[in-house]
């Protein structure tokens, strides 16, 4: 996706109410289930499932589940047989609780049974009835989908708790069955490569969240990552870039990766084997540069070879579209529906930039010929010959929104990421279409403002938005809602360059994708899928998931702002977090917080320097939250991090927030929040009474973004350094944008990626808050400057900042 397109997510719903707590579970289409009546949610109280199911009714007592527990299939019974083996590893993984699968043809006393039944109560497709008592778990489903998610929502059960042994599991009945029929998650490989490895931990988790369709971007301009037998280039030259800064912070010389066919065959057959199809996509024809970059005589407009891009965003190269280019996406594609089953088969179409086009007398005399009047509705043509050659085959085309713009071969349907505009439209015309909005469903971007969070993008997408969305836009009608096949995430990978990134940005949020996609509205809720999530996120940490406990860790700050200390006023420290529940526990004494630890209720007094810790448990003591520390003094109240700083010309957030080198894996590798067309911060409210001097940790970055038409949007502040000195640019820190200059320095000379360093400057004598800017002059041809912590130094009698 476009690193410059706007989004539409709000900071989110942030609900503070501890009275959340007071919300019980799900709230239940034909469930006779209660609200319960005490603050402290006893979480035995509610079916511990997500996604929600359609129907389910709490009964009396329950089913104990120990190792002599006999789990029972019939004879010949095959579905039933691996649903029962994934229940019993899932117990195994996660309870340490070994059971056997036995083959009988009648249940024994005290087990679990599961039975592919056409009589099953649950008529839909994919559906499962589940019915729990005292003497037995029993799981029939009419298809063997139904079977497997019936296992899921059994091992939901027995997994909500810590611990190890025995397990009691509530006696229910559960009637349940997908909204859509399209439940998925696309895994971008390109941007970053993940290992196989990884890809089957991702199909691993969209099972266990009842998902079924792995959306896997495999091409795009930075990387080719499948093996293609008759075009070997693709992958020896394509699926390789030399990353900006190679070989410095660990990175390496060569970047990329590729999946051999036999390893997409064994992802394929390991992803069947748990209901879950793998949407190929072969991005078409824009984002094609890693493929002209392996065959620039046969599939590039001009002929000259590129490399392999570097640079995020959207990239000129388009695939060309005489025969030979044609016959060779042909070949391509031959190989491709060898490897994937999938129905569909999506041929991107997203964010292709016509400039080739346009410029190619070739191109534009086949236009000519073809009757076709401009570019737009040559991708239409193009679109139009996919299509044609995948319905020839049994397929049929899926692709972005863009692929309305020049008129839709009919047998196409539509992923709607530009907003849910596209479906509707596409819905409107009888295509079908999926829904993956960007503002509720890009999981790049980030989960909360917090400053400990990794590299994404800088809209805030939290928990609450995912949640939100119907994928049935309003404005449909019944019979055109009837074309809505589903809703999925996406994960795109420019700033997710590791599997420890990839479960930060996908977990809890999965969780809400999985009940966007399957739950009907009326067993949704928001506050019914908060008490439902503590034990989720059990299950993630018995699967030794790194999932982002952002959403519920404790923000700590000073209520009222620095300011409000630096003026004289008393210390008072607030807590809260993202989504409002849960018991914040705290220190001020340096220790770690504990559940023991106080209790937060309101804003409470502290003497400076103090540093406060913080945690957050459910009201029954499961951890919700990792600890968080943070320090008050002098100093830290006259400083402020990168995500504290805001961009100039609203005061938003930036737009961006990066690594110091794009392929830096590690977690805690420093980040900076950046705005790629105005090189410029603002720090608000900086209070400057007494101030002599700031200090700023700044860095050179990889300039590597592909801007398309938006380049010339990219400001240029001039330098107003004497000609000869130049060459790298200043620092200015203005008294607001429009302001007067406070301090000017150099930056220092070099040219290397990567590197981070301090610039000091001494400040006029200022009285009051003031809003400082701080931009750099450097040339916008040249690396990326950006800021990651703003240090105010006050004066002192022997030792001004010195100027450098
Ligand atoms: C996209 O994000 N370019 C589909």
């Amino acid at each position: 996706m476009s690193t410059i397109s706007s989004r539409s997510a709000s900071a989110g719903r942030l609900l503070r109410q501890f009275a959340l707590l007071l919300a019980v579970g799900i709230s239940l289409a034909g469930c006779a289930e209660r609200t319960a009546p005490t603050a402290a949610v006893a979480h035995t109280e509610v079916l511990q499932l997500i996604p929600a199911p359609a129907q389910a009714q709490r009964g009396d007592g329950s089913f104990r589940i120990t190792t002599e527990t006999a789990v029972s299939v019939a004879q010949g019974d095959a579905p039933a047989r691996d649903a029962a083996n994934h229940l019993v590893q899932l117990l195994r993984d996660t309870r340490a609780l070994n059971l056997t699968v036995r083959e009988e043809s009648a249940p024994s006393p005290a087990s679990i049974r599961l039975q592919l039944d056409p009589q099953s109560p649950v008529a839909q497709a994919e559906g499962y009835a589940l019915d729990v008592d005292a003497q037995s778990l029993r799981i029939r489903a009419r298809d063997a989908a139904g079977l497997f998610y019936g296992a899921i929502s059994a091992w939901q059960l027995a997994s909500a708790e810590v611990g190890r042994g025995p397990i009691e599991i509530p006696a229910a009945t559960i009637r349940d069955w997908p909204r859509f029929g399209w439940r998925g998650q696309l895994l971008d490989v390109a941007r970053h490569f993940h290992d196989v490895d990884t890809v089957k931990h991702v199909i691993d988790a969209m099972a266990q969240h009842k998902l079924n369709v792995l959306h896997l971007h495999l091409t795009d301009d930075q990387g080719w990552r499948i093996e293609i037998k008759r075009y070997p280039e693709l992958t020896e030259i394509g699926a390789w870039r030399t990353p900006p800064g190679a070989g410095r912070h660990g990175t390496p010389q060569r970047y990329g990766g590729y999946y051999t066919q036999e390893q997409i065959r064994d992802l394929v057959a390991y992803a069947a084997a748990r209901h879950i199809t793998i949407l190929p996509e072969i991005d078409m024809p824009g984002h094609a540069q890693a493929a002209v970059a392996a065959y620039p005589e046969e599939v590039g407009v001009t002929g000259e070879r590129p490399s392999v891009s570097v640079d995020w965003g959207v990239n000129p190269y388009l695939f060309d579209t005489d025969e030979r280019s044609m016959k060779f996406i042909e070949g391509v594609l031959d190989e491709v529906l060898e490897l994937f089953p999938s129905p569909y088969i999506h041929i991107g179409g997203d964010e292709a930039v016509k400039d080739q086009w346009e410029e190619s007398p070739a191109i534009r005399a086949q236009m000519r010929k073809l009757g076709v009047k401009d570019a737009h509705a040559m991708q239409g043509w193009f679109n139009a010959q996919l299509a044609k050659y995948l319905t020839g085959k049994g397929r049929r085309l899926i692709g972005w929104d863009e692929i309305l713009e020049g008129g839709l071969p009919e047998s196409a349907s539509v992923m709607s990421w530009r907003g849910v505009e596209g479906a509707v439209a596409a819905a409107k015309l009888g295509h079908d279409v999926v829904l993956a909005p960007a503002g509720w469903m890009y999981l790049d971007n980030l989960q909360t403002e917090r400053s400990d969070e990794p590299n994404g993008r800088l809209a805030v997408l939290p928990l609450s938005r995912v949640y939100e969305l119907d994928p049935v836009p309003p404005g449909l009608t019944s019979d055109q809602a009837r074309h809505v096949l589903g809703a999925q995430g996406a994960l795109w990978s420019e700033y997710i360059p590791s599997r420890r990134h990839v479960d930060h940005a996908l977990f809890p949020r999965l969780a809400a994708v999985a009940e966007v996609a399957w739950s009907p509205m009326a067993a949704r809720s928001w506050d019914g899928f908060l008490v439902r999530l503590p034990a989720q996120l059990q299950r993630y940490r018995a699967l030794g998931t790194d999932y982002s406990d952002g959403a519920f860790a404790a923000d700590i700050r000073i209520d009222g702002g620095p300011n409000a200390v630096l003026n004289g006023g008393p210390a008072k420290i607030a807590l809260g977090n993202q989504t409002g529940i849960g018991q914040i526990r705290y220190t001020i004494d340096g220790s770690e917080p504990t559940q023991k630890s106080s209790r937060y209720s309101a804003p409470f007094a502290a003497t400076l320097p103090v540093t406060v810790k913080a945690a957050v448990f459910t009201e029954d003591g499961r951890p919700l939250a990792a600890a968080r520390g943070r320090r008050f003094d002098h100093e830290t109240l006259l400083s402020v991090d990168t995500q504290g700083l805001r961009n100039c010309h609203d005061g938003g957030p930036l737009g961006l927030r990066v690594p110091l080198l794009p392929d830096m894996p590690g977690m805690d590798t420093p980040v900076y929040n950046v705005d790629l067309f105005y090189a410029c911060w603002t720090y608000r409210q900086a209070r400057l009474d007494g101030i002599a001097g700031i200090r700023i940790d700044a860095a050179r970055l990889a300039r590597n973004y592909g801007l398309a038409h938006d380049q010339s949007k990219m400001h240029q502040y001039p330098s107003s350094a004497p000609q000869g000195e130049r060459a790298h640019g200043e620092l200015e820190v203005l008294d607001g944008c429009d302001g007067q200059t406070l301090a000017k320095v150099a930056l220092p000379a070099g040219a290397t990626l990567g590197e981070q360093f301090t610039l000091e400057a001494p400040l006029p004598p200022q009285e009051g808050v003031h809003d400082l800017c701080l931009r750099f002059t450097a040339s916008i041809e040249g690396p990326l400057y950006a800021i990651g912590a703003v240090q105010l130094i006050e004066a002192t009698a022997q030792s001004p900042p010195a100027m450098h």
